[in-house]
């Protein structure tokens, strides 16, 4: 088996947390770095969690890159009522001594696609799309070297969950998504419409502490602390665990179902800021540019991420 050569762009973010191990965790990917955005907090931190997130699945080696600091056009909005203060609440884990690579994550995107292999590398993005878009400005070359860009973000017959119409990660940086989806690059979408069809149970919780290794522990110590907003907000018995979609959509295909639409972002009324404009039913001519997910097998998902993380230390 030849392994999938991916990027993850991220905001670590406990749910990205979880993303983050389940690709280190899994053969079929050759992670080739991390690259951190400012989202859920401060790129300050979510660089040091994507570190944190590393060592702790004892992956010292990845190599994590700062990105973005701010949005391209728009003031940052963070998420800390969600992710606690640190991005990471949860579990005590111990400050990073794995280094930040010294060169900018877009400049690194930009470097990395050049330099291997058109269409051999897939871009997973868990967070604001600003260094995609950066990296896509900076260099349009790039875009048809991409594979792929799977994407966490957007929502349409599900709405919003940062405005009654937008997703966070598309609100954040809603004229970066514009540059993403009107690139050309290959893009599949989990928006909030798949995401909110697989809530997490605190038995299953209970079975990442079972798994008796420190990932499982802290997994789901992360997993305590982030369920109880989404369970206060939706009034559900768990949350949704947003970005490990994007992994397991690579890793099992077959666990979703989606169709081809146009997806347009919204950027000039503040009302719909940020929102994914999908056309589900077809009822414009425009071209379908993204494959929009709406579906998952939940039981299939979330035992793929368990026998995952078991695999870890
Ligand atoms: O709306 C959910 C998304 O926003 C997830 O990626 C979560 O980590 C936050 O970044
Ligand atoms: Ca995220």
């Amino acid at each position: 088996m030849t392994a999938r050569p991916i990027i993850i762009d991220t905001d670590p973010g406990q749910d990205d947390a979880i993303a983050i191990l389940l690709a280190l965790a899994s053969p079929e990917f050759e992670v080739l770095g991390l690259t951190a955005v400012a989202g859920n907090v401060p790129l300050t931190l979510t660089e040091k969690n994507a570190r944190k997130v590393c060592e702790l699945a004892g992956r010292p080696e990845v190599k994590v890159f700062a990105g973005c600091a701010r949005p391209l056009v728009r003031a940052q909005v963070t998420a800390e009522a969600v992710h606690g203060k640190t991005g990471l609440d949860g579990p005590d884990l111990p400050e990073p001594t794995m280094p930040l690579q010294a060169q900018h994550a877009v400049d690194w995107i930009v470097d990395s696609l050049r330099g291997a292999p058109a269409g051999s590398i897939t871009l997973c993005t868990l967070g604001p799309l600003t260094n995609i878009a950066a990296a896509m400005i900076k260099a349009p070359d790039i875009v048809p070297r991409i594979a792929e860009i799977v994407l966490m973000g957007g929502g349409f017959f599900e709405g919003g969950n940062t405005t009654p119409a937008a997703e966070f990660n598309i609100y954040v940086d809603p004229h970066a998504a514009h540059v993403v989806f009107t690139s050309g690059a290959k893009l599949t979408m989990h928006p909030l419409d798949v995401t909110h069809k697989a809530l997490m149970t605190p038995a299953w919780i209970d079975s990442l502490r079972a798994l008796g290794n420190r990932t499982g522990a802290a997994a789901a110590a992360m997993l305590d602390f982030y369920e109880r907003f989404d369970m206060e907000k939706y009034g559900a018995e768990g949350g949704p665990l947003h970005d490990p979609c994007v992994l397991a959509y690579l890793l099992k295909p077959g666990l979703f179902a989606g169709r081809d639409c146009s997806v347009e972002i919204e950027t000039g009324s503040e009302l719909t800021m940020g929102m994914t404009v999908v056309d589900w039913w077809n009822v414009t001519p425009a071209p379908a540019n993204c494959r929009v997910i709406n579906a998952i097998d939940s039981t299939g998902f979330y035992e793929l991420i368990r026998s995952r993380l078991a695999r870890l230390p």
